[in-house]
């Protein structure tokens, strides 16, 4: 019994057969109880002799189960260290990472660059008043250019800001006459119909440099450094008469256009250059209100579109590729920058 009990756990591996062989041998009627039922039969004498003997194979058959049990157990511990080891060498998992927004990436190269030409950073509410929007920068309610922007009113006044410029009224109410050098990055809204150039919802940045005796040969140089770390060390820049209430004189910035070298073509409507920016010198009345004295302090101011200048850098031709959220389109910009 105990050499065919040998042979037997010899070939198993695994605890279920172990646990089911171990059932029939001293289970409650496994082989061994069976033989303790079968002494009822004898006489004292036999029993004994017969009961010692049953007791010896019981004790032979536990030892060899117990080695048996400790032995599948090892197995079992090896195979899971080794299943569980951690290979170092292996490469790891490539995450998927998202990139920067075209027109952030716009807005911190300007920031980049205005930070080292001396600016600093100011920041203005989206919902703005009418009177910071549009009164103090010398556009009274009724005045014929409130036209030029279709407002978003939220109630006669208050409103979604059209335009970064009021940014400059409530950094000059804050500076109180002193030298001001900033810019104002952000969000702006029109009514305007979405299509390929128009979305109802933009970007400007803003630019507003005061102090005494600047010029605007001050701006157009500003400007031409922007062109140029923005869009390219060969852009050129040309300043045209605009109007603008705030601003007096007033000039429309246009770039000479990348897609043609200025040669003329579909972007740039055969004439060579595009629109990217309005600017000039802060009204004087803008200054009066805003608490400055014109006849000591002076500068210039200008907004640019941030879009505008993302779709020059990188020749996008429709605006609601911003705002679409189209991974297709938002994944060329990993390897663009
Ligand atoms: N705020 C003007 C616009 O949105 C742009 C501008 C800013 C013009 C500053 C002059 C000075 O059209």
């Amino acid at each position: 019994m105990i050499n065919e009990l040998k042979e037997k756990l010899e070939k198993i591996n695994n605890l279920a057969d172990f646990n089911q062989l171990k059932v029939i041998y001293l289970g409650k009627k496994g082989l061994i109880n069976q033989q303790m039922a079968n002494m009822k039969n004898l006489s004292s004498e036999e029993k004994k002799e017969f009961g010692a003997k049953v007791n010896e194979q019981k004790k032979a058959c536990e030892a060899l189960f117990s080695a048996k049990e400790k032995e599948i157990h090892k197995d079992m511990v090896d195979k899971l260290v080794k299943d569980e080891t951690i290979d170092v060498t292996m490469p790891g998992y490539k995450f998927n990472n998202g990139t920067i927004h075209p027109l952030n990436q716009t807005i911190i190269d300007l920031e980049n660059l205005f930070i080292g030409l001396g600016y600093s950073i100011a920041e203005g509410p989206e919902i703005e008043t009418d009177e910071y929007c549009f009164e103090k920068l010398n556009l009274p309610k009724g005045h014929p250019a409130r036209d030029m922007q279709d407002t978003f009113y939220i109630n006669p006044e208050l409103l979604l800001r059209s335009q970064t410029s009021p940014v400059q009224v409530r950094t000059m109410l804050a500076k109180e006459g002193k030298p001001i050098q900033i810019i104002c990055p952000g969000k702006t809204y029109r009514r305007d119909a979405d299509d390929a150039t128009h979305s109802h919802q933009f970007m400007q940045c803003e630019g507003l440099v005061l102090g005494k005796k600047i010029t605007l040969a001050d701006l157009k140089g500003a400007l031409l450094v922007m062109a140029r770390k923005i869009l390219g060390p060969d852009m050129k820049i040309r300043l045209r008469p605009s109007y603008f209430p705030f601003t007096e004189p007033s000039v429309e910035v246009d770039v000479s256009c990348h897609k043609c070298g200025g040669k003329g073509c579909s972007m740039c409507k055969n004439t060579g250059w595009i629109e990217v920016l309005g600017a000039g010198m802060v009204n004087h009345h803008v200054l009066e209100m805003c608490g400055y004295d014109p006849n000591e302090i002076q500068g210039f101011a200008f907004g640019i579109g941030i879009e505008r200048i993302t779709m020059l850098k990188y020749g996008i031709e429709d605006i609601r590729n911003f705002y679409s959220n189209d991974l297709r389109f938002l994944k060329q910009f990993k390897e663009a920058k």
